[in-house]
């Protein structure tokens, strides 16, 4: 293993030894690894690049944070609340849902996604990122955290009132506080299509419980987007053919840890999710393209079929782009062998600056929601079209 070439101090200046209580085990790819010691940290097992560490929560955070500040590069991981589930995981090849490997990606409902693209309103995203993003923050142990997961349960539940077929559920994690939001709407097959984002945010080095991290864009804005796809629907009365189901994931910034469980889980249950669609930052319009698919930790057949229809419905300008890492929720999906996309708001290289610190607040997206409901629109055909 080339660990050897890495700084000497820095891990003990990051206290990566992990004392008892509080011990996490990330998996993370030692290239994502080698600004820090390696030699001082507690690395229980490796496979290929990649290594399970012990260490405490507050030197996971610091390694995540550290990628951004010092080197314009995020630190993604996959944390676990024990060693065996980490090197369970490393040793995990993707092993596909095989009854999703022939999906229809065939293009047949352009009246209904007309119809349903023509009610997208900006101002309804821009509200509901405004109210999210005026919690002091949405960190995974704090208090808010949990009212702000709550808040979107209602949210969905009151949009989905007057549907029998609907049902909207807190889904609880053993390992902190704040629990992930499951709003399902129930078709004849037993196929599922999942949209999701990320309702937690953080700010600063360690998170904590009251710092003040607005997450306007990181995520209020993809979890406000989803709220609209929802909104759109349940005003059409729409009736699915597959079960649509829409989470809002807990905990993603500690090393997406929400979405892992729910990813991990479905597949133990032979739950056949024939799509994933993340929505992860969707109102910063940075770039000179609109939308940039993520081609890493994604699926190709589901990401070409989000391009065509951009191109069907949208016809706005969009291209391809690396995270380069298990940056976002979509990875544990693709981790857990469904097929994943994630179209993102800006070119990795032009990113919104502002987030993980106080001043992600929607001033810095132009005060309005109009980049994010291009992403409603896109993720209505999405959802339109797969369950057709
Ligand atoms: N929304 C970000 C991911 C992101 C940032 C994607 C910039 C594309 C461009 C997400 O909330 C995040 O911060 N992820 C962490 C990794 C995670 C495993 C802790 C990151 O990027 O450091
Ligand atoms: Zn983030």
């Amino acid at each position: 293993m080339e660990v050897s070439k890495s700084l000497v101090v820095l891990g003990f200046i990051l206290g990566l030894s992990a004392s008892a209580s509080d011990k996490l085990f990330i998996a993370v790819d030692t290239n994502d690894l080698n600004h820090h010691n390696l030699r001082a940290m507690d690395i229980r097992g490796e496979k290929g690049s990649k290594v399970v560490v012990a260490l405490n929560e507050r030197a996971a955070l610091n390694i995540s944070d550290h990628m951004h500040h010092e080197h314009k590069k995020c630190g993604g991981y996959f944390a676990f609340n024990s060693e065996s589930e980490a090197k369970d995981f490393l040793n995990q090849k993707i092993q596909p849902n095989l009854r999703s490997l022939f999906v229809d990606y065939g293009i047949n409902q352009e009246e209904v996604v007309e119809n349903a693209i023509n009610q997208v309103e900006a101002v309804e995203i821009e509200q509901n990122i405004r109210h999210l993003s005026s919690y002091k923050n949405r960190f995974y142990k704090s208090s808010t955290g949990v009212e702000s997961a709550k808040w979107i349960q209602s949210k969905w539940a009151s949009l989905l009132k007057r549907r029998s077929d609907a049902k909207v559920e807190l889904y609880e994690h053993s390992g902190w506080p704040q629990p992930s939001v499951i709003a399902t709407i129930k078709g004849k097959s037993d196929e599922v299509i999942v949209v999701g984002g990320h309702l937690d945010s953080i700010a600063g080095w360690f998170g904590g419980n009251h710092v003040h991290a607005p997450g306007a864009d990181d995520n209020a804005s993809g979890i406000s987007t989803i709220t609209e796809v929802i909104r759109v629907l349940a005003n059409n009365n729409y009736v699915p053919q597959k079960t649509l189901k829409f989470m809002g994931y807990a905990a993603e910034e500690v090393g997406l840890r929400g979405s892992n469980e729910i990813a991990r889980k479905f597949k133990a249950d032979g739950v056949n999710v024939i799509g994933a669609l993340q929505l992860d930052m969707t109102n910063f319009n940075g770039s000179s393209k609109d939308i940039y698919l993520i081609s890493d930790n994604t699926n190709k057949e589901q990401n070409e079929f989000l391009a065509t229809l951009i191109d069907s419905y949208l016809q706005i300008p969009y291209t391809y782009d690396r995270c380069g890492y298990a940056c976002s929720d979509h990875a544990s999906w693709h981790k857990a062998g469904f097929k994943a996309s994630f179209p993102f708001e800006a070119a990795k290289n032009d990113m919104n600056g502002k987030i993980h610190t106080s001043k992600d607040i929607i001033e810095q997206s132009g005060g309005n929601a109009d980049h994010a409901a291009k992403f409603a629109k896109l993720a209505l055909a999405y959802v339109i079209e797969l369950d057709s």
